[in-house]
């Protein structure tokens, strides 16, 4: 297919799927059915995720006593209160290893691939000892991120040759770090759950320790938003207020 038709097609919908999103803060009773939320899953897993290491999850709260509790954590908001599903996406820096182990299992598949392309074959030793040896040598601090501030003065001494990636080490570099890649997948989410004609609202207004309790999250998860999803109710949304395109672009 020619790619100018396949953007006549595609762009439109794109723009007015990403138009259609809006943060929804009443909501009907109706439940998105299970069929969409989970194409919506699979849609926020596409978003990218940096090293492939997969250090997020989404809890999707169905228990009505935990939901209840949920709710109350959400300060009790007009969106937690009122969309009849809440997700809660976690940053897990601390899934690192199974990320790696999940990607060394899928590359020694692939190895064994006969379709694969000779472009393809000759790439996978180099992606092979990146896992093997570059990602352990980024995320493993060892107890309590110790060795972190030693390796970021190894890389800075590195720096002074060439330049080279500073981390992410230590806690809370971690943390942003895999903050960032459940923040891509929190968006292709709610652009999955517009496409769907349903309506999201992303939630920060939440106690995050009581919340990390409630699901049982170990110390080094880090809850990124709460996403209330359901069908746009009446008065649900307010005026979208966004300034010249100056504000948030430059040129260097
Ligand atoms: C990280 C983040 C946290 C947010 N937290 C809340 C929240 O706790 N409650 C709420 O009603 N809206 C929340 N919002 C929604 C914003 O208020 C909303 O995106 C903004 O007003 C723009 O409106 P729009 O999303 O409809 O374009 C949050 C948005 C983001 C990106």
């Amino acid at each position: 297919m020619n790619p100018d038709d396949d953007a006549k097609r595609l762009v439109p919908a794109l723009v007015e799927v990403m138009r259609r999103r809006r943060s929804v803060r009443a909501y009907s009773a109706e439940p998105i059915p299970d069929t969409v939320l989970d194409a919506c899953f699979d849609l926020a897993i596409l978003a990218p995720t940096s090293h492939n290491l997969e250090c997020w999850q989404m809890i999707d709260v169905r228990d009505p006593h935990r939901l209840a509790a949920l709710r109350r954590v959400c300060l009790d908001q007009p969106a937690a209160v009122s969309a009849p599903h809440l997700i809660v996406a976690v940053a897990r820096p601390d899934l690192w290893r199974r990320g790696r182990a999940m990607m060394l299992d899928r590359i020694q598949q692939e190895k064994g691939d006969p379709t694969l392309s000779d472009a393809t074959r000759r790439f996978m030793p180099l992606f092979e000892k990146k896992y093997r040896i570059l990602i352990p040598f980024l995320f493993e601090d060892g107890p309590f991120h110790i060795l972190a501030p030693m390796k970021r003065f190894l890389f800075w001494l590195r720096a002074r040759l060439k330049p080279v990636m500073r981390g992410p080490f230590g806690r809370h570099e971690q943390a942003l770090w895999a903050v960032k890649t459940a923040a891509l997948a929190c968006e292709n989410l709610m652009i999955a759950v517009s496409a769907y004609g349903f309506d999201t609202c992303p939630m920060e207004g939440f106690d995050e320790p009581k919340l990390k309790r409630l699901l049982g999250l170990p110390r080094a998860a880090e809850i990124v938003m709460v996403i209330a999803a359901g069908r746009r109710g009446e008065d649900g949304v307010v005026p979208q207020f966004r300034f010249d395109r100056a504000h948030y672009v430059g040129r260097a």
